[in-house]
């Protein structure tokens, strides 16, 4: 693992040229992704401003342009006319202010009055690099770039620690209210979201007042890109808790969970009407951002970070990292929110292969799965060894994916195995390979597991139980990983 010093992960990007050669570079990975949002080049993290404006689905990722390391951050921006093929942009925020000096960090866009705001965390840091967080705006330009408000739209409270960040603004249709959430951190380190509010979006923003999230009073350490959203007729609040282990989640100390209820704007009260879950049961999943309301369509979608703060991939080696999840749509059904692929996914599939144990490197793979237990070993080598593996217990309805017999191991003291538990006997399972990562839904959307994976040559196999029938195709190349900056 490279040691990378301040000043080299803090290193402001003055041209192009200074990154096309790691960009040639990286290009001849045989780790790059052909259908996943992935960085242009170095480190792309948290998924930001993602909304459906004029048409266009626009989405930033938090950028570290020089390497597999979390510096100084840009927001880069990539846009779609379908949430499927997806162009690279460039630059779409850069730290280039005092009250951003050490980075533009995680924040969401509205589309409101014909114009699309970006509302971001400007991170500033002074010469003992002591840190202040400033809620800072921008607006998309002529240009089709985000154009920055000349000030911050107000600095962090004094009466919370210096974790305040990743604005997520909404409208409230029956209050005629703008607001943000605020992912923060209470001076006695509880996790919490502080609630603003405006009439207008470009000014007059006013504190409301924490968040009271009924039940939640002390979850976690700091509550990272919160986010809520209506679906289906209820209020869906979702948040990545931070310096926390959890049941069911191993050694790890970053999750993303969802809590379904009701938002009382009156009281700033959300009142959650069952426990809390987790988004999604993989080793690599973090951030999640929704959009809503698209193109008339009603729907929500969601879309997350593959990769966790503090953990470390094998593309390090090769100065890049991380990815986005495929977009995904948001449903409530059984009291539980439901993730399906985005809808038209299905147009990337370029032939049917025949089910003979063999992978490709980009691939939909559908299972039928049959009664009893089931196992399902993922990029295993010709004799069917090794892999990750999924095993269903038919008694628990629990699937347990095992990754640590995989060639290249990685992030092992967070944990290697994880389970999915599941409400319904496991009927099917939907699977999306990219070339590094591995997105599994099981039961049309009931649960779904996402992790990196970094098979080696000899890894391009799988076997399945007799109990499951194999349905595979090659996907086609949808994401245009151009040299735009
Ligand atoms: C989450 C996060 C955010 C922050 C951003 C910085 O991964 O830590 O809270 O805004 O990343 O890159």
């Amino acid at each position: 693992m490279r040691e990378w010093t301040k000043e080299e992960r803090y290193r402001v990007l003055q041209s192009p040229e200074e990154i096309r050669g790691l960009f040639d570079k990286i290009s001849k990975s045989v780790y790059r992704q052909t259908y996943h949002v992935q960085p242009v080049t170095g480190l792309s993290s948290d998924p930001n401003g993602f909304a459906f404006h004029k048409g266009i689905w626009h989405l930033f990722y938090q950028w570290c342009p020089w390497g597999a390391v979390h510096g100084l951050k840009y927001w880069y921006h990539v846009t779609s006319k379908d949430l499927i093929h997806w162009k690279n942009e460039g630059i779409g925020l850069k730290p280039d202010c005092y009250y951003d000096n050490k980075g533009n960090h995680s924040g969401s866009a509205i589309s409101a009055d014909d114009e699309l705001y970006f509302f971001y965390t400007g991170n500033h840091r002074d010469e003992n690099w002591v840190r202040t967080p400033y809620t800072c705006a921008a607006k998309l330009g002529e240009d089709g770039k985000p154009v920055k408000f000349s000030r911050p739209l107000f600095g962090p409270r004094g009466d919370y620690s210096e974790h305040q960040r990743d604005p997520k603004v909404f409208y409230n249709a029956q209050k005629k209210m703008y607001y943000i959430f605020i992912g923060a951190q209470s001076l006695d380190k509880r996790g919490c979201v502080l609630v603003y509010q405006s009439e207008k979006l470009e000014e007059g923003w006013s504190f409301a007042g924490e968040l009271k999230v009924l039940g939640y009073e002390n979850f976690g350490g700091m509550w990272e890109c919160p986010c809520i959203e209506r679906i289906d007729g209820k209020d869906v609040l979702i948040f990545s808790p931070q310096y926390t282990k959890l049941p069911g989640r191993s050694e790890s100390t970053n999750h993303n969970v969802y809590l379904i209820g009701s938002m009382d704007y009156d009281t700033l009260t959300f009142t959650p009407e069952s426990d809390y879950r987790y988004l999604d049961f993989g080793f690599d999943f973090y951030a999640a951002q929704l959009a809503a309301n698209a193109g008339n369509q009603d729907k929500t979608i969601i879309i997350a970070w593959i990769g966790l703060p503090d953990n470390h991939y094998p593309t390090e080696e090769e100065d890049w990292e991380g990815s986005m999840t495929l977009p995904r749509e948001l449903r409530i059904r059984d009291g539980r929110l439901v993730q399906t692929p985005i809808t038209g996914i299905e147009s990337l599939r370029e032939q049917e292969l025949l089910a003979d144990g063999i992978l490709d490197a980009a691939c939909e793979m559908q299972v039928s799965v049959g009664d009893g237990d089931f196992d399902l070993n993922l990029f295993t080598t010709a004799d069917g060894n090794g892999g990750m593996t999924l095993h269903y217990d038919a008694k628990t309805k629990t699937c347990t994916v095992d990754r640590s017999k995989l060639a290249k191991r990685f992030n092992e003291s967070v944990g290697e195995v994880l389970d999915m538990p599941l409400e319904n006997k496991l009927t099917s399972l939907r699977i999306f390979i990219d070339h590094s990562s591995v997105e599994i839904f099981a039961n049309d959307g009931e649960a779904t597991f996402t992790s990196h994976v970094y098979p080696t040559e000899n890894e391009h196999n799988y076997t399945v139980s007799d109990n499951g029938a194999v349905k595979i195709w090659s996907l086609r190349a949808s994401v245009k990983d151009d040299f735009v900056i």
